[in-house]
This record gives C-alpha cells, structure tokens and sequence, in this order.
C-alpha cells in the first residue's frame, strides 16, 4: 500500500508481550526487557489478518532476502529498511557426509554467506531498521565479536553513529570490521557479560539504543526468519531434528517462535523438530541447566573456547531456550573445541563448507548423538552453520611445506 506518508511493508504488528509474566506494551516506541519483570519482550502480530493476503503462495517472486517476510516482521514503512541482502541463504544438502555418518539426509544451513559473514547480520538488520523507524539516533552493544561486526556495518549502512564493546580476545577480524565501518570501539579485560553492563551504563549518556541479546525485542524478530526459511526451502515441512550453535540462544528461540507463527498462519502443521543446543564443554550453562532439570541457568564460571559465539556464561533468554529443548523433545550437548576443529576440516574436506567453529560445533554435536542412537538413519537434520570460517583464520592451523623457487618435484 501507498500513502502520503511512503509504502507500507504490511507489516501485521500489533503489540509487545513479555515472555515471562504475559505483560503487554505498545509496540510503536522503543522498549528494551519488560518492564514489570525485567524478562524478554516479543513482537506479535495479527497472524489471523497476515493469514489473509500473506500465503505462502504469495513468496514466489518476492526478494531473496529475508525481508520476503515482511508482514511477520515489525519494520511498518519501507523506506526504514536497512539492508544489505540479508538472509535467503543456501540450504546445502551433504550426501557425501551424510552417508559417512549413515544418514540420508544431512543438511547444513550456511549462514556464512550473510553480510558480515554470519547470521548476525539478520538480526542486526532487523533490529536497526525498527529503532531507526521509532527514533533511534544511534546504538550501542555488547558484542562476542561477529553482532558487533553486523551492528557497524548495519548503522553505517542506516548513517547512524554506534559503539560496540567487546571482550580484548574477541577475534581480531570483528575488531577490524566493526572500527573500519566506523563503529567506536572498545576492549574490555573481561567477558560479554562484563562489556553488557558497561553499555548499559553509557546508554544514557551517549544517547545509545541498546541493541544488546534480548534485552530489546527486534534482533529476534530478523533471526526468526532462519525457522520461516526452513520451511519454506524444505517445501513446507520441518526437519526431524535441528542442531544450533547456542550462545544468546537468539537463532534457536527465534526460530521456535517463527514455527509457532507459520503454524497460526496455517502454512505448517503441529509437528516440531527435536531442538538441540549445541554449547561448547568450556562454556555450557544451558548443557548443565538442561541436565539439572531447572528451569533458569546458573552462570558458567571460567568460560574458556575458542569459539568465541559460544562464550556467552549467561543469557536472558536461558529459559526460552530451555523451553524449547524440552517441548521439541530435543537435547542438548557440550562438545570441546579440539572436536570443533576436527569437525570444521571433516565438513570442509568432504563438503567444500569451511564453518566457523560455532557451526562446526553442530557437527561435532550431531556425532555424539549418531553414536547414542539418537538421530535416525532417515531422519532429515539440518545442522546450522552461523557463520564463515574465513573469519576464524588462527582456528584451524596447517604445519606447509615451504620450498625453494626452483621448479622441480614437490616433496
Ligand atoms: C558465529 C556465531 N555462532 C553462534 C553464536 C551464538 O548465537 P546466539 O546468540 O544466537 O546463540 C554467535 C554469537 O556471537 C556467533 O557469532
């Protein structure tokens, strides 16, 4: 639709809705965590209206990106999109492994070929365009490495100022990709949860939007899409079993939350894929939490891996997560970074992927599940690889060969 004021996405948006004690606000101005609670807040939309003109049908020609879901997602005018071409990644079928490990259907969502190389980037996508559409000027977040990375590029990208604090051993690449976009930059001799409470501090006083896991309620909105994705790509219906890298646990609620939607919109039926989390064994409080039967989760102590998505100790959306693993019937595992690396050359060698080592992660998960008897010859898994390995370059190590300038015979 067309009006004086530009063309309106159709988005069926309606109001916010905490997770935890069912509060409900208005969704046209900026929130961060419920204020009654201190918990999640959702996005919800008048599914039974999208339902109406939103068919499945009607994606057919639409734009591959994830922004092809628009009347499920909050941005209301067109012109506040900020996009790179997000989204609408491959999902690669990997026969060669996959028969390896005795399954028949083995796939692997690559994230990596999202802008920023990783799925970060839909998140951020969303999230930007919706504050910049209620006013935001500019933002601020914590970061692992790779969200910051996606933040500069999408506030570059919207021409609005952003800082970004991140561990001193996030990955060099991140340092560089948020600073070279601009972004102000700091490090901090700490972790993600340390870096969370410094820019909760300085919000106010830079004038930041606080874009930081959960704690407003659009990055999950734009991860989402992975769940409307899936489906759409494996012809309406769901995988057996999904296997997620989970840090802040954004992709793997969001996407329990988009097949919840797809199922209101009448496009899916009740059935759900078993959910595993993935964590790594130096940092697995969601692994522990799931394994003591408790419904909120301990913060790890003396988080330590390489996979620097995955050393996350604490995260708001613990219980949604746990939630998910639970109802799906899923499981979670805790994998050690030398099987990450092992897993990262498995998939490269046999497949051509080179993962980052949260995606490897989910490999190395799924052969400890092949091995309990857990997964099924037939069963279709799809494994989420949510990011690119080229990123990760100190990850894997090679001793070549050098030899001299003179042709000859290779040793
Ligand atoms: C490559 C990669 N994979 C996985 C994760 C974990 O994501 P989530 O917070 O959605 O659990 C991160 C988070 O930083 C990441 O950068």
């Amino acid at each position: 639709m067309t009006t004086a004021d530009g063309i309106a996405t159709g988005s069926t948006l309606t109001h916010l809705e905490c997770t935890w004690c069912g509060e409900t606000t208005s969704a046209d101005e900026l929130h961060g965590v419920c204020t009654a609670c201190g918990k999640v807040l959702y996005a919800r939309y008048d599914l039974g209206a999208a339902g109406k003109g939103f068919s499945r049908d009607r994606l057919a020609g639409r734009e591959a990106s994830l922004w092809r879901y628009r009347e499920v997602l909050p941005v209301r005018w067109a012109e506040n999109i900020v996009s790179l071409g997000e989204g609408y990644t491959p999902l690669l079928r990997t026969d060669r492994l996959g028969a390896r490990m005795g399954l028949r259907h083995l796939l692997v969502k690559d994230e990596g070929q999202n802008p920023t190389g990783t799925f970060k980037a839909r998140g951020m996508a969303a999230a930007v365009s919706r504050a910049k559409e209620l006013g935001a000027t500019a933002f601020g977040a914590p970061s692992a490495g790779n969200a910051g990375g996606a933040l500069a590029a999408y506030a570059a990208r919207a021409g609005l100022p952003a800082g970004v604090v991140m561990p001193v051993d996030a990955p060099l690449i991140n340092q560089v990709e948020a600073a070279v976009a601009g972004t102000q930059v700091w490090l901090v001799a700490g972790l993600i949860s340390d870096a969370g409470r410094i820019v909760k501090a300085n919000a106010a006083a830079r004038g930041w939007f606080d874009l930081s896991t959960l704690k407003e309620p659009y990055r999950v909105e734009g991860k989402k899409t992975l769940g409307y994705e899936l489906a759409e790509q494996l012809g309406w219906e769901l995988p057996e079993v999904v296997i997620y890298p989970t840090g802040g646990g954004t992709g793997l609620v969001g996407m329990w939350k988009a097949f919840a939607e797809m199922e209101a919109l009448g496009w899916i039926g009740g059935r759900r894929p078993r959910m595993v989390v993935a964590q790594a064994a130096g940092c697995a409080p969601i692994v522990r939490a799931y394994e003591e039967g408790v419904e909120l989760a301990r913060p790890w102590e003396d988080p330590h891996t390489e996979a620097s998505g995955l050393r996350v100790p604490g995260a708001i959306g613990d219980y949604l997560m746990l939630r998910a693993v639970r109802e799906s019937g899923g499981t979670c595992v805790a994998v050690s970074d030398e099987e990450m690396a092992e897993a990262t050359r498995e998939l490269a060698a046999a497949e051509g992927l080179y993962v980052c080592p949260e995606g490897a992660a989910t490999l190395a998960a799924l052969h400890h599940l092949v091995d309990a008897g857990w997964v099924g010859a037939d069963e279709r898994v799809v494994l989420f690889n949510t990011g690119a390995g080229q990123k990760y370059p100190e990850f894997v190590r090679f001793d070549l060969p050098v030899v001299a300038a003179t042709v000859g015979e290779l040793p």
